[in-house]
């Protein structure tokens, strides 16, 4: 076996593959490598089964990429094929072949191969075959990234409310149920991907700062006076710079920094207006109002879905986003209640949702 183009160790999501090419035909091998050597890859060149095993066992997570003919001595391609799977299950194979039968595709597929090429091919046919797996690759590969961020992301979301839960009983369910509603009304408002998970945890920490507010302050039963009001009013800053500090999104923490923010300027702490106020905030400064609207409070009973619709149409264009209100009321109230009955927390009051 002969390794060419040997380059530094490429990163888990580097553009270079490293690819085992797998035939006993060494023009064949060497037409491959030629064509491979246009695009910036580590190729490795094996012309038996035995060569093609000894080198997977030896380094089975090596290879990025095998391709491989079917006919080989010692051992056939769709043999090679499992063996390599099993020592290594993130491998790619492209299975190569000039028998003409239906059957050895088929056969191909059913040893795990990603994609199949008929010889005689033209060396294009094999690159935009290549491509087309290391971009399927990457694109897996960035998906079980992204997912395993989500999770430390989750993780660290759920201490930090857990830790405002212990603080602030009476703000309990609230996170919850504002989490549930976000994620209904993003959609309809029709955020991207990356807007909605942004928003999920923005949602869900949107008062986190109050962790640093003291407790004379949080929990003080009457009207804050003038001082007392410039400290609450820190919590939204509070919060972004924790959300920040965990390496949660930053959009998340745009949105924990402006959920106060309102659509006429008269919000805090910036007094952002209109568009200046990120997307996800706008979206969830109307749940966080309908939340509150329709929970009890000390001083009030938790009103109908009917008279928290009236105050959010009320106060759109003044503290809410005129579109994000008109999405809020296209959706179906039993929606509303449906969220609202899975989060622990007292339902709307009776014959709120005709
Ligand atoms: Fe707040
Ligand atoms: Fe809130």
């Amino acid at each position: 076996m002969n390794s060419n183009s040997l380059h530094s160790k490429p990163s888990p999501h580097d553009a270079r593959s490293r690819i085992l090419i797998v035939d006993d035909d060494p023009h064949v091998l060497k037409v491959v490598a030629l064509a491979l050597a246009q695009k910036d890859c580590e190729c490795t060149k094996a012309s038996s089964a035995l060569q093609a095993l000894t080198v997977l066992r030896n380094a089975p997570k090596s290879f990025d990429l095998m391709i491989i003919d079917v006919r080989l001595p010692g051992m056939n391609g769709f043999d090679i094929t499992r063996r390599a799977l099993e020592l290594n299950p993130d491998l790619t194979v492209l299975t190569m072949s000039a028998l003409t039968e239906l059957q050895t595709p088929v056969e191909a597929i059913r040893a795990g191969t990603a994609d199949y090429l008929q010889k005689p091919f033209q060396p294009s046919d094999l690159l935009a075959c290549v491509d087309r797996l290391v971009s399927k690759r990457h694109a897996a590969f960035e998906r079980k990234r992204t997912e395993a961020q989500i999770d430390n992301w989750d993780s660290a979301a759920r201490a930090l409310s857990l830790s405002l839960n212990a603080r602030d009983k009476e703000t309990e369910g609230h996170a919850e149920r504002v989490l549930g509603y976000s994620i209904r009304l993003g959609r309809e408002v029709g955020l991207s991907n990356d807007q909605m998970i942004a928003l999920e945890f923005g949602a869900r920490l949107h008062d986190v700062g109050k962790i640093a507010v003291p407790d004379n302050v949080l929990k003080k039963p009457g009207d804050l006076n003038d001082e007392e009001w410039l400290i609450m009013e820190k919590h939204p800053t509070m919060g972004q710079q924790m959300v920040l500090s965990m390496n949660l999104p930053a959009d998340a923490a745009t949105i924990v920094a402006q959920h106060h923010e309102r659509w006429d300027g008269s919000g805090y702490p910036l007094k952002l207006r209109g568009e200046q106020i990120h997307i996800g905030a706008r979206v969830f400064s109307v749940v966080d109002a309908f939340d509150a609207i329709t929970s009890d409070r000390c001083y009030r009973r938790a009103q109908t879905y009917e008279a928290a619709l009236d105050e959010l149409r009320k106060y759109a264009g003044i503290q809410f986003d005129p579109n994000v209100v008109k999405a809020f009321a296209s959706v179906d109230p039993a929606v509303w209640l449906e969220i609202r009955s899975r989060c622990p927390a007292d339902a709307f009051p009776e014959a709120s949702v005709a």
